[in-house]
């Protein structure tokens, strides 16, 4: 049976979301900001905190990756399955993501995008689980770090359930 508890509270993610986006207002305040979405786990932390961020024009666009299967891959290899709608050349890029675990997924996207050669490619991670990371890869702004541990909730699934959750939860197996 699969029991799960709350890892992060509604007021927790609140707080978190609500100090990514004033980070986020104050570097790029009058300035111009593409927000790229990656799907699907990102899209409620995306449009928490598209509404909290003041004084940047916002556009927004989405990504679907492919994951790269399970545990022992450190060549992993990622694939874009939905590109980006708009060019980026020129652009300021914050990518958006619910969790960085190994780190294989951004790297090879990140990577990508400044093949695309944008003015700058920042990212934004809901979750770093930093401990577990495989390659390295520069989170600039981080909504909360954790230990190992699966999570659901708040967008995150596990097989599709569980995204409507309001909290984070962490799944416990027993
Ligand atoms: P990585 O950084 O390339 O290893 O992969 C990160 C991706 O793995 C995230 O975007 C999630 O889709 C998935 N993932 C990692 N940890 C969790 C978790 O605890 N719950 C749900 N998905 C996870
Ligand atoms: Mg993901």
């Amino acid at each position: 049976m699969t029991e799960k508890k709350i890892l992060f509270s509604k007021d927790d993610i609140n707080s978190a979301v609500s100090r990514v986006a004033e980070k986020i207002s104050e570097d790029y305040r009058g300035g111009e900001l593409m927000m790229v979405c990656v799907l699907k786990g990102a899209f409620v932390f995306m449009s928490d905190l598209i509404r909290m961020i003041e004084g940047v024009d916002i556009f927004v666009d989405f990504v679907v990756l492919s994951s790269y299967g399970s545990s022992t891959t450190t060549s992993g290899e990622v694939k874009v399955l939905k590109d980006l709608h708009s060019p980026v050349e020129g652009k300021d890029v914050l990518v958006v993501e619910d969790i960085v675990d190994t780190g294989i997924t951004l790297k090879f996207f990140k990577d990508q995008l400044l093949r695309r050669k944008p003015k700058s490619v920042k990212i934004c991670a809901l979750l770093d689980k930093k401990e577990r990371r495989e390659v390295e890869i520069e989170l600039d702004y981080v909504g909360f770090s954790m230990q190992d541990g699966f999570v659901v909730g708040y967008g995150i699934d596990c097989d599709e359930n569980y995204r409507n959750l309001p909290e984070i939860w962490v799944l416990k197996e027993d």
